[in-house]
């Protein structure tokens, strides 16, 4: 729960901004008082009137404007707050707080913060793409500053892509995670996540096209719900998200002791796209042509099913166990079997097949097999998917 602490919101200039309304509502119905500073490209977006009638506070926006820079400076003002909020963190903004600027109010507050500091970026995907903001991406995040979003999707500006403010709904879950209130609070959870990398020799493997981005954003959906999460990870092409424990492997069978080694945890998810075979007589040295123009013969074994093994433990199994089944024809009826034959406990099936755009897109259409039967998605964003996953991993162990 978050009645009672208090959120200071930096409301960056975006067209955005209009959303940091509705967050400013929903944080006030969940019991949490809000103290907001505009800053001055934000009040172009939204009156400083709007925000403070919805905060029920009086606002904050220039620093030498601090009327009462003795009655409340910007140091104290940084440190009151539980948590500091950046809705919507604007590239402009994200630059001033990698590089450690302080030359208007928000900036000063977030330098001279002691508090944990959450922020919403939304800008233009170019913007949100460029390298400089990549750069900054990573500064801040490795200064422990944690991010929610952005999501993709269509753009004020009529571009499509990453680059739009997280809704206010999911910035909430957000702060509730930041301030230690998720529902999966104090939960464990393995994921894994990637392709793995099955060796022929020192310098060549056997692969496979996942890119990680399902796992991903399922380990940070939990995340955001306040579990603790150990993300075993393939050589995936998407970055692990923040707040994970990473445990990053190549093979199937480091795979499978790595998972062994996080547990015990409450629930476990088989995101991974796991080599179903081995090169069984991989060579300890680059393999050579020999002039003879035969190709050197691979003998395959077969590799553990992690999922099927962790889903029939007798001691020690998570309480849920849940696997992914891609498909390309009769989704459900194989999804079912396999939930069936793996003794896992639930199936996120989806239909791979050409056309659907899922493979390597943004989007996904999933089905949820379960005992209760067999539950279709309506098609959303991978990270819609995640989070409503999340949920109901959470609703599952509560
Ligand atoms: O049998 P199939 O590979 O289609 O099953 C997919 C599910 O099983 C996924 O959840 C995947 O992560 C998991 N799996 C596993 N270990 C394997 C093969 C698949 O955990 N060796």
């Amino acid at each position: 729960m978050i009645a009672g602490k208090q959120v200071l919101l930096i409301v960056g200039g975006g067209i955005a901004a209009y959303k940091a309304l509705e967050l400013v509502r929903l944080l006030h119905k969940a019991g949490a008082s809000v103290v907001p500073v505009l800053t001055r490209a934000g009040a172009e977006f939204v009156t400083p009137l709007s925000l403070s009638a919805l905060a029920g506070a009086r606002i904050y926006s220039e620093l030498f404007d601090l009327t009462d820079e003795a009655e409340m400076g910007h140091i104290q003002l940084s440190r009151s707050a539980d948590l500091v909020v950046v809705a919507p963190a604007t590239a402009d903004l994200m630059a001033k707080m990698a590089a450690g600027l302080s030359n208007d109010l928000a900036s000063t507050l977030l330098l001279a913060t002691d508090k944990r500091v959450l922020i919403a970026p939304a800008m233009n995907v170019r913007m949100w793409e460029h390298p400089a903001t990549r750069r900054n991406l990573a500064a801040l995040t490795g200064d422990g500053v944690q991010v929610v979003g952005p999501n993709a999707g269509e753009m004020a500006c009529g571009e499509y892509g990453p680059g739009r403010m997280a809704e206010p709904e999911e910035i909430l879950t957000a702060i509730e995670a930041a301030l230690g209130a998720g529902p999966l609070r104090g939960r464990h959870v393995v994921v894994t996540s990637g392709p793995t990398h099955e060796p022929i020799d020192p310098v060549r493997y056997i692969a496979n096209r996942s890119s990680g981005a399902q796992g991903a954003a399922i380990a940070a959906a939990l995340v955001a719900l306040g579990a603790r999460v150990s993300f075993v990870t393939g050589p995936a092409s998407v970055p692990p998200p923040q707040g994970v424990d990473v445990l990053r492997v190549e093979t199937a069978q480091e795979m499978l002791a790595a998972v062994e080694a996080a547990l015990p945890a409450d629930a476990a998810v088989f995101a991974a796209a796991v080599a179903d075979w081995r090169v069984a007589n991989a060579a300890g040295q680059k393999v050579k042509k020999d002039g003879s123009g035969r190709a050197p013969a691979l003998e395959f074994a077969e590799n553990p099913d992690i999922l099927a093994t962790v889903s029939k433990m007798e001691t020690g199994r998570p309480k849920l166990v849940v696997g992914f089944a891609a498909e390309t024809q009769d989704v459900v009826a194989h999804a079912t079997a396999k939930r069936a034959r793996k003794g896992c406990d639930w199936i996120v099936a989806n239909d791979v097949s050409a056309g659907t755009g899922i493979m390597g897109g943004t989007e996904n259409a999933v089905t949820l097999i379960s005992d209760g039967g067999a539950e279709e998605w309506p098609r959303m964003a991978k990270q819609a998917v995640a989070r409503r996953l999340a949920e109901r991993i959470a609703e599952a162990l509560a």
